[in-house]
């Protein structure tokens, strides 16, 4: 049968796929860094060229930002879209990398082989998993197996501002019965899994001014006021002692999680001892009224991910700063609304400054959080078609992360995500030492290709 025929191609040819993932991998496509602006033209141009090897026409797509890569081949039974992003985060702290991040390299770990490398998991890997069977198919049967688009995008990781505009004006073009991406990962790192809730993502910035200029801390210390102090005070009022968020109305569109999903949640029974301790942590730290997995994936969060300000160097420097700077992210979900929540948090921020202190903002990208229907049954299909590639029983599940375009596909195309991806809890996605498991690979490549048998 020829199944059986694409899945020994893809056996076979690992090592030939593997070295053209090292290809991408080396180029550095650095998304929100403009240093690194022409590497993510020549990612897109290795793509085009990638696609053009296993006979699909391919066009690098310019925009105001980094180019989309899309490529179409015709065929029989449904339209298929599969996205992924050749962009990458930056590489910092680069000193906590064990290799130069953009050579990557297959190690041999205790957990058997991996493919470290910024990227490799997020998202070159998981991108190549699909183009890689579409080449196994091709070379078995002489053509893929139904109408499929590949639509990639190289500002991902930065927010993607070029994506809305780029979906209205090819609209037409980009829709199909189904999008695929890949860009998510296994639950607990061992049952293969399609996403069916994505937090949204709000970002902001701001800076609190006092003093004109930094002084000195022995001559103004006592009569100046610190914005230091000011902005301690502004991000210790975020949370209450429970871990809820103090904004107004923040919780306004968050909803309770069904009975039904509760179950099903529960079913998974999902080890946070396990989730915490891979990284050094024991106990949830979020709303101490809801569950662990509630916590990653239903509920809403504010983190800072950076805050700073007076002298942070080497040695001691008695300073009293003129500024203090933060950076905060908020992961939304339900119908919360990011322009309110924006506006809601300024104004808290604002409330607070003791006279003599200003603040600036600075807003960031912002994403409302989306849900996929699973009625489609392109789901239950691919579900089985990934149970029997993994032996373990697929899940539906929740992911605490933000892919904007799922969301896109739904409301400008009306065109269904369907979220599968293999990475694992432990891949150090944006962190130091990104890898990538060879198996995730490997039966990433199997799944898509039982994937599209599937659906097909
Ligand atoms: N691949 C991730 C999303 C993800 C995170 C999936 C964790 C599974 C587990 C994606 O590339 C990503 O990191 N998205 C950004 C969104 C952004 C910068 C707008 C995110 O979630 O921070
Ligand atoms: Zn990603």
């Amino acid at each position: 049968m020829s199944l059986d025929k694409v899945l020994s191609k893809i056996d076979a040819d690992l090592p030939d796929a593997t070295e053209r993932l090292l290809e991408l991998l080396r180029i550095p496509s650095i998304s929100t860094d403009p240093a690194f602006a022409d590497h993510c033209q020549t990612a897109a141009d290795w793509l085009v060229a990638d696609l053009q090897s296993l006979g699909v026409p391919a066009t690098k797509r310019q925009t105001p930002g980094h180019p989309m890569v899309v490529g179409h081949v015709e065929g029989e039974g449904p339209h298929i879209l599969f996205y992924g992003h050749y962009d990458v985060q930056p590489v910092d702290p680069l000193d906590l990398w064990d290799n130069d991040p953009f050579d990557p390299q297959i190690e041999d770990t205790a957990k058997g082989k991996v493919i470290r490398g910024r990227g490799s998991s997020d998202d070159k890997g998981q991108l190549m998993t699909f183009v890689e069977a579409c080449r196994a198919w091709k070379e078995v049967n002489g053509t893929l197996p139904c109408r499929i688009t590949f639509f990639f995008e190289g500002e991902e990781e930065s927010g993607s501002p070029s994506l809305v505009p780029f979906m209205h004006e090819n609209a037409d073009e980009l829709r199909a019965d189904i999008a695929l991406i890949c860009d998510t990962g296994l639950f607990e790192s061992k049952t293969p899994a399609i996403v069916t809730m994505l937090r949204g993502l709000l970002g902001e910035e701001f800076t609190i001014t006092g003093p004109t200029l930094d002084l000195h801390s022995g001559m103004y210390g006592g009569i100046a006021m610190n914005p230091i102090r000011v902005m301690s005070n502004v991000v210790a009022s975020l949370h209450d002692e429970n871990g809820r968020v103090t904004i107004p109305n923040f919780y306004d569109g968050v909803q309770d999680l069904s009975d039904e999903l509760e179950a099903q949640w529960q079913g998974l029974a999902f080890d946070h001892a396990t989730f915490l301790g891979d990284v050094g942590l024991s106990k949830p730290a979020g709303e101490q009224d809801r569950t662990p997995l509630e916590m990653i994936w239903s509920r809403p969060t504010c983190e800072v991910n950076g805050i700073w300000g007076g002298y942070t160097g080497d040695g001691f420097k008695t300073v009293l700063p003129s500024k203090a700077n933060a950076k905060i992210s908020f992961r939304l979900v339900g119908d919360q609304d990011p322009d309110a929540i924006r506006a809601n948090f300024r104004q808290m921020v604002q409330d607070q400054l003791p006279e003599d202190c200003s603040v600036e903002f600075h807003g960031h990208s912002s994403g409302r959080a989306s849900i996929t229907e699973t009625t489609a049954p392109a789901f239950e299909q691919a579900r089985a078609a990934l149970t029997t590639e993994w032996g373990v029983q697929a899940a539906y599940v929740g992911c605490g992360g933000s892919i904007p375009i799922a969301g896109h596909f739904q409301n400008i195309l009306g065109t269904t995500p369907m979220l599968v991806g293999f990475g694992k809890d432990d891949d150090a996605i944006h962190s130091p030492n990104e890898k990538y498991d060879l198996s995730s690979f490997h039966h990433g490549m199997r799944s898509w290709a039982r994937i599209l048998d599937a659906l097909t």
